[in-house]
């Protein structure tokens, strides 16, 4: 057998192995395929389903007076919480009002009493405050509860480095009193009788900000992933005792604390955001409450590697921290 021959024999053994190899892996290659596509298929079309039924459908009436008479909203007097006071007035609740300014609270407690027609009760506080639950105990003591937020909260004035905050031991201790220990010791004094009663719903607001670590903002969002890690373990403990605890998280709603006045699609007003973010209680544990921002969230935390969401959050608040001490003149 001369040499070229020996070589094309050689090539068509190979060949033919190669053929008999493809053809014994064509059948597991189709069911590999088969199921990866069946299983693409039933992931779109359980988040399709699950989206209409959050986004669409809601919740019906689960969020009525029958849940208990009264509805409590820290931070009241203003932006989101002013929203949850007014659309839970609306749905029948009594509401207790709670913020610091008196005068504030009275307007709210006013114009809720003339356009729904519900008994409003107000408590001035500060949450910058420690000694001021025994006061709260007093005044809640009287009510059925149906429904808490834990709405209060406070951010930064502007972005900044965390060395430079201006009052920064006066600054860490109010955003922690406002934004964490508010949270423990409302819940602590509302939840007993709502286990009590076996029903009861706790929305705690965090912040999209707590969802991955926000540069020149970081004491902020360190304070809303405690919000958000509270809800979800409540949660778990609660669930099988009938009581709702929800962690609600935010991207940009036009409000006093964003200084945004022309509200987008992406930034909506207080109340659109609410009105929202109530159809979702009950049907998600944890939620960014308005469907572009279940958006944002699923592209900032899925999509995105979290350098990248690091890295561009960082380059806006230096923009926004420029901005603000170009126009203050402090530079
Ligand atoms: N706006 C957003 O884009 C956004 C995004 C994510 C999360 N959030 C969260 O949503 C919540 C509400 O934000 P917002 O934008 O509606 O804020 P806002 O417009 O600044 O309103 C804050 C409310 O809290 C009250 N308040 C502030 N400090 C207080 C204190 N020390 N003691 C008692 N009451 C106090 C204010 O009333 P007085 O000044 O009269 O006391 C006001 O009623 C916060 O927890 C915030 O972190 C907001």
């Amino acid at each position: 057998m001369g040499v070229r021959q020996h070589a094309r024999q050689t090539a068509d053994t190979e060949l033919f192995n190669v053929v008999e190899m493809l053809q014994r892996a064509e059948t597991p290659l189709y069911w590999v395929g088969a199921i990866t596509t069946a299983s693409l298929v039933l992931w779109l079309l359980y988040h399709i389903l699950t989206g209409f039924r959050i986004w669409v459908l809601g919740n019906g009436d689960l969020l009525s007076p029958k849940l208990g008479k009264w509805a409590v909203v820290t931070g009241a007097t203003d932006g989101i919480g002013k929203s949850y006071a007014e659309e839970l007035a609306r749905r029948g609740f009594s509401v207790m009002l709670i913020s610091r300014s008196q005068e504030k609270l009275d307007d709210v407690a006013r114009s809720l009493e003339s356009l729904y027609n519900v008994e409003t009760k107000t408590v001035a506080i500060d949450f910058g405050q420690n000694d001021i639950y025994s006061k709260i105990e007093t005044a809640l003591a009287e009510i059925e509860i149906g429904i808490l937020v834990n709405n209060v909260g406070v951010s930064y004035p502007y972005p900044e480095f965390f060395l430079h905050i201006p009052d920064l031991s006066l600054f860490i201790d109010n955003m922690i009193n406002v934004n964490i220990t508010s949270v423990c010791h409302m819940t602590r004094l509302v939840l007993p009788r709502m286990e009590a009663r076996a029903k009861g719903v706790i929305l705690n607001i965090s912040s999209a900000s707590g969802m991955y670590p926000v540069p020149l903002l970081t004491v902020y969002s360190a304070t809303k992933v405690f919000v958000d890690f509270f809800s979800r373990g409540l949660q778990a403990e609660y669930k099988s005792k009938g009581i709702i605890i929800q962690s609600v998280l935010p991207f940009f709603v036009a409000t006093k604390m964003t200084k945004i006045r022309k509200p987008t699609l992406d930034k909506p007003l207080p109340d659109r955001y609410v009105a929202s973010e109530l159809t979702t209680v009950g049907l998600q544990d944890q939620t960014n409450g308005y469907f572009p921002h279940a958006v944002m969230g699923w592209v900032t935390t899925v999509l995105a590697p979290i350098r990248v969401v690091i890295y561009f959050a960082m380059r806006m608040n230096k923009a926004q921290r420029s901005g603000y001490l170009r126009r203050r003149k402090l530079r």
